[in-house]
């Protein structure tokens, strides 16, 4: 029986309380927010515990079912093998889990793992249902202090993750702490379109499609109005590649996809 590792909420008198804030803090963005940063991931976990449900649902509607192409793309640019160990981190409602777990067999492990115990039991259950089970382990975990041992992973992936994390920098960084020397970054995310023809109708899709879709589906427009902002506030292909870089990954490449509404990532550990 799958069990998943779960962490207590943090309560409101907790210490590093979120509601707590001193003047000099730094802020961030959540979406075209500017919030203190210890408020990021409590506003983040809030979306992603109303949208958990219907997430799937959603994400089909929303992308018209291309995320399927994305993630299939990201599966081949892994070259997850036999017997690898990969981390799904952000792994959410598991499609990806579910297509290492296969790939990776009864020799392999695959661990998913997710901030949001909501989006970790919908992925959990999703995933016993199709019958994948054995090889894979649920975890909560912050992407940013990930509990793994050192040179553990052959493959990290974060689909779609990297944009709702506070600090990514630190977030890139340990996830090459968990990777074995040679071992891959996969980061699959919403960037900048390339064209602008494409970038305005875009604009109108994500600003008022989005949230009417989220409204008029799951009764939330906030969530997916939050959704549009985030994409929009998250470094486009060269930062992230920078960033990257920085954080000490080697040999780091991009390849756009639908115009560059997304591009996936891949660096390696040195
Ligand atoms: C848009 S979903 C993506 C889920 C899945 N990877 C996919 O592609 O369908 C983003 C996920 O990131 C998770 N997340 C947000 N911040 C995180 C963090 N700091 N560490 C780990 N997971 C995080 C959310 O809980 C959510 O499940």
């Amino acid at each position: 029986m799958a069990t998943i590792q779960i962490q207590p909420r943090l309560g409101k008198g907790d210490m590093n309380d979120p509601h707590k804030r001193h003047d000099s803090e730094p802020t961030t963005h959540f979406g075209f927010q500017d919030v203190p940063e210890s408020q990021k991931a409590e506003k983040v976990a809030e979306v992603f515990h109303s949208v958990a449900a219907k997430y799937d649902l959603m994400n089909d509607v929303l992308s018209g079912g291309m995320h399927r192409l994305w993630k299939r793309f990201t599966i081949e640019l892994s070259g997850v093998r036999n017997g690898n160990r990969v981390l799904d981190i952000a792994g959410g409602t598991g499609d990806l889990t579910r297509k290492f777990a296969s790939l990776v067999g009864p020799t392999g492990e695959v661990v998913l793992a997710d901030i949001n115990e909501s989006m970790l039991k919908v992925g959990r259950d999703r995933l016993l249902d199709k019958g994948v089970a054995g090889n894979v382990k649920f975890v909560q975990a912050d992407a940013e202090k990930l509990p793994f041992p050192d040179n553990h992973f052959d493959v990290v992936t974060i689909a779609f993750g990297l944009r709702n994390v506070t600090h990514k920098e630190d977030a890139l960084r340990s996830m090459l702490r968990v990777l074995k020397p040679g071992g891959r970054l996969l980061v699959l995310e919403f960037s900048k379109p390339s064209s602008d023809l494409l970038s305005k109708f875009y604009d109108a899709y994500s600003f008022r499609f989005m949230p009417l879709a989220g409204k008029l589906i799951t009764n939330d427009a906030d969530s997916y109005r939050y959704l549009a902002e985030s994409i929009r506030m998250h470094p486009d292909q060269d930062t992230l590649k920078a960033m990257m870089i920085d954080a000490g990954f080697e040999r780091v490449t991009y390849h756009n996809m639908t115009g560059g509404i997304v591009a996936l990532h891949r660096g390696i550990k040195p």
